[in-house]
């Protein structure tokens, strides 16, 4: 697509990385940075600096024609709509869709807007393969490993924290499986879906593990990333720009 301006919400993790390809590589202009008003702005980040703002407001008057967020759940279900109604939004907490108002909001507004929700695949792979399977795919269950202070909670908790509907896994851990939420939407659904959050005190690592079974096929996936400190792994970073560059059309030859 060709989009001209853009507006980041979020500049941790994922959003400074976003914001560091878009500048760097001149793919659109960055209308503003929205932060709340805990964010402490890191040394070394004068550009970033440039664009942060605080006011909702000034950032949704501002002729965004791409919107992408990188910060929470709340701003998904806050915000979502009123920027569709404008454009385009990319977001990485997609577990706010888990609730059913948030999205029939969402979906209505894009379909008035004629505008579209954009889920990046985020820390797993393979949203593409159950957008694709989805119409004869039975079973997708997936499994995620992380510490406790990864997932919110204890950092002595071990075991299995979580088994249910992934519907269910987005109001316990919001901020913890946005990746359950992606393989929702792309594939069968919140209430199909199944989740199970486990944790380990002893790992590093954010494990990830998808198991699809299908009318004739099956899939079982494993990404693990280590972690960053935050909700984030050592990965997401990477596939955040690249689903950003495929957004705007950036490869000349595109894995499709
Ligand atoms: N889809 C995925 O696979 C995936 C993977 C990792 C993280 N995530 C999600 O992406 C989001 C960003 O992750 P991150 O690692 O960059 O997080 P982070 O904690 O490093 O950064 C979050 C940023 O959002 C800002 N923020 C928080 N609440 C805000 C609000 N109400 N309004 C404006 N700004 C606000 C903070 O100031 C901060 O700059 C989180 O919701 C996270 O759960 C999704």
């Amino acid at each position: 697509m060709n989009y001209q301006r853009v507006g980041i919400i979020g500049a941790g993790v994922i959003g400074q990385a976003i914001f560091d390809a878009i500048v760097t590589q001149d793919l659109a202009a960055v209308d503003y940075v929205l932060v709340d008003e805990r964010f402490a702005p890191p040394a070394n980040t004068t550009h970033l600096r440039e664009h942060l703002t605080t006011d909702v407001r000034r950032a949704l008057a501002a002729p965004t024609d791409l919107v992408i967020e990188a910060a929470h759940p709340d701003v998904v279900a806050g915000l979502g709509a009123e920027l569709l109604a404008k454009g385009d939004l990319c977001a990485f907490s997609s577990s706010a869709l888990a609730d059913e108002s948030v999205e029939t909001a969402i979906r209505q507004a894009a379909k008035v807007a004629g505008s579209r929700l954009l889920i990046p695949h985020g820390a797993i792979l393979a949203l593409d393969g159950l957008s694709d399977g989805r119409d004869a795919i039975d079973q997708v269950i997936v499994t995620t490993t992380k510490n406790g202070a990864s997932l919110g909670a204890d950092t002595n908790a071990r075991g299995v924290l979580f088994e249910g509907a992934t519907r269910d896994a987005c109001a316990r851990f919001p901020r913890n499986v946005n990746v359950h939420a992606a393989v929702a939407i792309a594939g069968i659904g919140f209430d199909r879906t199944r989740s199970v959050v486990v944790a380990d005190p002893e790992t590093r690592q954010m494990r990830h593990r998808v198991q699809v079974f299908g009318q004739g096929f099956e899939w079982d996936i494993s990404v693990s990333s280590t972690t960053l400190g935050g909700v984030s792994g050592a990965y997401t970073p990477k596939s955040a720009v690249g689903s950003i560059q495929r957004i705007f059309g950036f490869h000349p030859i595109a894995a499709c």
